[in-house]
């Protein structure tokens, strides 16, 4: 019989540490990584449509539409990679009518883990946050520098990473949790994100095998 996939979904505010985990996460259970924020920012670089309507939501740290990114996120579920492997689902859902969708469409995850950092360390994060074009990885100027100088000379800086925009961005996440918790009390797992990234790593790992068993138990019995 064909087994169901295993789905995850992540939420925290703003440089939680969302992205760090799941580079893990994907590495240790073969999920298929979807970040509304980084396919945001490949239309954004793309110049497409999509990007073009974007690009001054994100940049001034507001949230882009929601048919725009729950059109986005739903294409991209339905896609055989993500249906086979299984998914973990990064920033969506943000607001009550996306969560609704994603209820209407009956997408519903395994487990929503919830990563909580206190603001004043989210700051720091954000200002120090640089990024890799090339590979994608994330990176901090203090916490988690580049390996070498050829990394380093191509890193970016994001448009809405600064102390401004990112109190702005807090701002919103913090009217809208309220939304996926109350939708998703149920499969909710607190995290303290404040911890070293293997730290922190180490719980969500321990969470996600003891789910996924639980899940594969529960096939098998019905
Ligand atoms: P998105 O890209 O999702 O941004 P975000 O939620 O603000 O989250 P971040 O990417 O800022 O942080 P993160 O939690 O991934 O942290 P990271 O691992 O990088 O969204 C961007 C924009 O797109 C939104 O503002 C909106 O405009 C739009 N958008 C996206 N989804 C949308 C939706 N559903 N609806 C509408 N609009 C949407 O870590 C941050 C830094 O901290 C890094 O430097 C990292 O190295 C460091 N760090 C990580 N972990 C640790 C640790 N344990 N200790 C010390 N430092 C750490």
């Amino acid at each position: 019989s064909k087994a169901e996939p295993f789905k995850v979904m992540i939420s925290g505010a703003p440089a939680s540490g969302k992205g760090t985990q799941c580079e893990m996460i994907v590495q240790k259970f073969g999920l298929v990584h979807v970040s509304t924020g980084d396919l945001l920012r490949a239309e954004v670089s793309a110049a497409t449509e999509i990007g073009n309507r974007a690009k001054e939501y994100m940049n001034s740290g507001r949230l882009v539409p929601d048919d725009i990114v729950t059109a986005m996120v739903k294409t991209r579920l339905s896609v055989k990679d993500a249906k086979e492997k299984g998914w973990l689902l990064d920033g969506y859902p943000r607001s009550s009518a996306q969560a609704k969708s994603l209820e209407e469409l009956k997408i519903r995850p395994d487990v929503c883990i919830i990563l909580e950092v206190p603001d004043e360390v989210l700051i720091d994060r954000c200002v120090g946050r640089r990024l890799d074009p090339v590979t994608g990885r994330i990176y901090h100027i203090t916490h988690f520098p580049p390996e070498n100088e050829e990394i380093k000379a191509r890193l970016v800086i994001r448009p809405d990473d600064t102390e401004e925009k990112v109190k702005s961005r807090l701002q919103i996440y913090k009217q809208n949790m309220e939304a996926t918790s109350s939708t998703y009390a149920d499969i909710l797992r607190k995290i303290d994100g404040n911890r070293p990234k293997e730290v922190v790593f180490k719980e969500i790992e321990a969470l996600l095998l003891r789910v996924k068993k639980e899940k594969e138990e529960n096939e098998s019995s019905g």
